[in-house]
């Protein structure tokens, strides 16, 4: 297949319209597109990704109004982080309506969704004229795509089209919040943080796999963000052997004579450039990455999260 390469967003959503699947841009990461009510289209999504059937998709909407035909109800907690960061970088998992195949959500009672705020992204959403579910535009197991370029690296000529957009702003994915209990549940980390959440809603969790328990979120058991590198979080140069084959990404530099390195100047430039950093240096076929861990507050506790992820062999 021939990938049609665009930054017309009403172009590329006439491929959702006519059943194709089409990477575009978020403020998160790129995203793989397909209109959530054609199931071959959502099929074609799984088997492009190499994407687990037990992991669900993130249905994308361009307005609050969409929401209502997708859940079965909208309780008060979800209303307030709806009205609190939508349009952002929030996911919230509520009970799904009968609409909504079950291909997209993996089988589950449940439906992730998320209005991104991106000009182009609302753009491209509101053109295509339904829900659009979308993954991250990665191969599984992956780094996210944080450019086109990348998205191009895992999908050229695999996808319809390509949205291209700019390098995303934020660069790690939607936080996600369940929000079907009382106590709702901040199942993946993201630029919304706990605090945040609290604020919207003060009895906000964070939840904790157990080892047996069935998983919320199926997506957080599989093998995440990774190079093809080893990565390694180290706090000083003492951690660290062969700097000369190796990299180094982090918010102060080691004085170190590594192969490639970058620094930072804060933990949302460390974020926004991490993923593309990682395929850089497998670009180049480094095979160590050394990486400084930040303070787990803010953006920072999703860094970590995905800078750990990344590390587990
Ligand atoms: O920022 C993002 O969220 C990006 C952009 C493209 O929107 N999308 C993204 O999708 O990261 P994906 O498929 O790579 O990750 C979706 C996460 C997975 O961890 C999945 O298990 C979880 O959301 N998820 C989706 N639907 C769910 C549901 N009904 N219940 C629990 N978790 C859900
Ligand atoms: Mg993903």
């Amino acid at each position: 297949m021939k990938t049609v390469l665009t930054n017309d967003p009403v172009e590329a959503a006439e491929f959702i319209k006519r059943g194709g699947v089409v990477a575009f841009p978020t403020e998160t990461v790129y995203g793989l597109g397909a209109n959530l009510f054609n199931e071959n289209a959502i099929a074609n999504i799984f088997k492009l990704k190499k994407r687990p059937a037990n992991n669900p998709l993130i249905t994308h909407v361009s307005s609050v109004d969409q929401i209502g035909e997708l859940v079965a109800d909208i309780p008060l907690r979800a209303e307030k982080f709806i009205e609190a960061f939508f349009p952002g970088p929030l996911t919230i998992v509520l009970y799904r309506s009968g609409k909504v195949p079950s291909i997209a959500t993996a089988g589950l009672d449940t439906i992730g969704i998320r209005m991104p705020r991106l000009k182009l992204a609302n753009e491209f959403l509101s053109a295509c004229q339904v829900p659009v579910v979308a993954p991250s535009a990665n191969i599984s197991g992956r780094p996210s795509p944080t450019k086109w370029q990348a998205v191009s690296e895992d999908m050229f000529d695999k996808v319809d089209c390509i949205l291209q957009g700019d390098q995303t702003e934020i660069g790690l994915e939607s936080t996600v919040v369940d929000c079907t209990g009382d106590v709702p549940l901040l199942l993946r980390q993201g630029a919304i943080s706990i605090d945040e959440l609290r604020r919207v809603v003060g009895n906000t969790q964070v939840y904790k796999h157990v080892k047996g328990d069935v998983a919320r979120s199926p997506g957080l058991l599989h093998r995440h963000y990774a190079p093809r590198a080893s990565v390694h979080i180290v706090r000083n140069a003492s951690q660290v052997t062969g700097a000369e084959d190796a990299a180094f990404i982090g918010l102060k530099s080691f004085g170190l004579p590594f192969k490639r390195e970058r620094i930072l100047s804060s933990a949302d430039g460390y974020a926004q450039a991490v993923f593309e950093f990682f395929r850089d240096c497998d670009r180049r076929t480094i095979k160590t990455i050394y990486c400084e861990p930040v303070p787990e507050t803010g953006i920072g506790a999703a860094l970590m999260d995905r800078l750990r992820r990344a590390s587990e062999r």
